[in-house]
């Protein structure tokens, strides 16, 4: 035994109550033993990769790799604030939206004993770096799977610091309107901030739905975050934006990692803002299988939540006999792994990310197999 372990654990530093009980984010998985190259559809990152100018600049920037990033990502601050309309002042950049959203966020507004308000089947993120700040995380029935504004409300007391609404929503996919999200920051006390997660706006157009920006540019209690992981396929290079208060910018500029985005992130998140053709591709991919997946699986009698992101959600009902953990094993024996949402709470759901047209069909294949019939 060393000196180390012969030590109780009470003379050992400890780390501050409440960590230990924090649940580590879950990453999709990757692979499935036995299976080559399996097809991975569970981390909803984009099936066409990403945009030849992006990866031009991504080589381009081995060139530098030598050099610290420029701290401040003027440059991409710019290409931001130009293509949406934004004060550059106000613009955050962070190793991904997480980085916004689970550790800056919390940690400049988050008091031990405060409270934060997400939808039930929320994504997790939000949670783990509102525990780290010693605060409790308050979750609003989703009635069908949907944000509801009123439940949301009715979580909120004189500790709700932050109301978090991820739009669309992770696992869901489902969305709520302009008219909702306003009425929701409405019926906030001016000291709450709204937070949206925008991650998958870009795969949404329906023209009731808003990425929370309008609001952003004209009250002082929205941020609103996008990344570069999902639409412009970068997930790799942990890149996104935050558009926040003033007042929260210069704090986050304050408290954040002074090298927090790379230089291949910067100059691929450029390329990638000018490069419509290739969002155009990646919109035009989901835009098609979407609707054509959530048919065929509803064909199957099994439920799908209407979609406005790059997966969707598939409900196995109950007592059908066949249970969505079985599914999940039969696709990955099959070399389709997709996701288990039981930590989301939705032990009788898979997350399935849409791909390829050959993927699309394969899974439709499979899932019909699974249940014995076929597809309709
Ligand atoms: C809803 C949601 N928000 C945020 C993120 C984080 O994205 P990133 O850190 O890659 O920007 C993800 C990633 O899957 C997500 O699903």
């Amino acid at each position: 035994m060393t000196a180390e372990t012969d030590r109780g654990a009470a003379d050992r530093p400890q780390p501050k109550p409440g960590i230990d009980e924090i649940v580590a984010y879950v990453p999709g998985r990757s692979s499935v033993e036995g299976v080559e190259h399996p097809v991975k559809l569970s981390s909803n990152e984009n099936i066409l990769g990403s945009g030849p100018a992006a990866r031009e600049a991504f080589l381009e920037a081995a060139q530098s790799l030598n050099l610290y990033p420029d701290s401040r990502t003027m440059a991409l601050r710019a290409a931001v604030a130009a293509r949406y309309r934004l004060e550059p002042e106000r613009l955050v950049f962070g190793c991904g939206t997480d980085e916004i959203l689970g550790r800056l966020v919390p940690q400049v507004y988050l008091e031990p004993g405060d409270n934060i308000v997400q939808g039930e089947y929320g994504f997790n993120a939000y949670g783990i770096g509102a525990r780290a700040c010693q605060a409790e995380v308050r979750f609003a029935p989703e009635p069908n799977l949907r944000l509801d504004v009123d439940e949301m409300l009715n979580c909120v007391d004189e500790r709700t610091r932050l109301v978090y609404v991820t739009q669309p929503s992770n696992p869901a996919g489902t969305w709520i309107t302009a008219d909702e999200m306003a009425r929701l920051q409405a019926g906030l006390p001016p000291a709450v901030m709204l937070v949206i997660d925008a991650a998958y706006a870009e795969f949404c157009t329906d023209p009731r739905f808003t990425d929370g920006l309008d609001l952003a540019r004209s009250v002082s209690n929205v941020i609103v975050t996008h990344t570069f992981s999902k639409l412009h396929g970068l997930a790799a290079l942990r890149i996104g934006w935050g558009y926040v208060p003033i007042e929260a910018a210069e704090a986050m500029e304050r408290i954040r990692l002074p090298f927090n985005t790379s230089i291949a992130g910067q100059a691929a998140a450029i390329a990638a803002l000018d490069d419509t053709a290739f969002q155009a591709e990646s919109l035009a991919l989901v835009e098609r299988w979407r609707p054509w997946l959530t048919q065929q699986i509803g064909g199957l009698g099994l439920e799908v939540a209407p979609s406005g992101a790059n997966f969707i959600l598939v409900r196995f009902p109950t007592g059908a006999g066949r249970t969505a953990p079985e599914a999940y094993d039969f696709l990955a024996e099959r070399g389709y792994i997709v996701r288990a949402v039981a930590n989301y709470g939705l032990p009788d759901c898979l997350r399935i990310t849409i791909g390829l047209e050959a993927h699309n069909r394969a899974v439709i294949d499979l899932l019909a197999e699974f249940l014995e019939r076929s597809p309709r």
